[in-house]
């Protein structure tokens, strides 16, 4: 069957396609439900991270890097650190298999850092659901050094 668009629903995907550029520049104002992963193309669990991240409610702009330690530097990732993908969000830097219930309360309390991080892959850790789930430390960093934000197993505080 075919089907022959209305003046209106013309009207609407006009206004659709009108509204995404608006989308992306928001997405890049770095807002608190927003944020911008860089990862490498060739690695799947940095995907699977931002999908749990959408499904937390966040809206999620990847950009495939061709030099992610670059990236981690240009952020101030220490290397000690470091993970998989870097992620730019309200101000501060995701770095790895951060869960979401850990992202809302460093949004909650707001507190004075770089940003936070699960160095290496924990197994388990969203995105990274393979394998026998292990009990990991999420590091909030700066500059100067790093401080433990709990330990956690999967996407809960352990
Ligand atoms: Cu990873
Ligand atoms: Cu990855």
């Amino acid at each position: 069957m075919s089907h022959a668009y209305t003046r209106r629903e013309a009207a609407l995907f006009l206004g659709a396609a009108a509204l995404f550029p608006v989308a992306a520049r928001a997405a890049r104002a770095g807002d608190a439900r927003s944020m911008i992963v860089h990862k490498s193309a060739t690695c799947g669990c940095c995907g699977g991270w931002s999908s749990r991240m959408r499904d937390a409610g966040f809206v999620v702009e990847e950009i495939n890097e061709p030099d992610m330690k670059a990236i981690k530097a240009k952020f101030g990732v220490p290397e000690k650190m470091a993970s998989c993908h870097t992620a730019e969000l309200d101000g501060y830097v995701i770095e790895g298999h951060v869960p979401a219930a850990a992202i809302e309360r460093l949004l909650k309390e707001r507190p004075k850092a770089i940003g936070l991080a699960a160095p290496g892959m924990p197994m388990g850790s969203p995105g990274m659901e393979m394998g026998e789930p292990e009990t990991y430390t999420l590091y909030l960093f700066d500059a100067s050094g790093a401080g433990e934000f709990g330990r956690w197993l999967g996407d809960k505080p352990a």
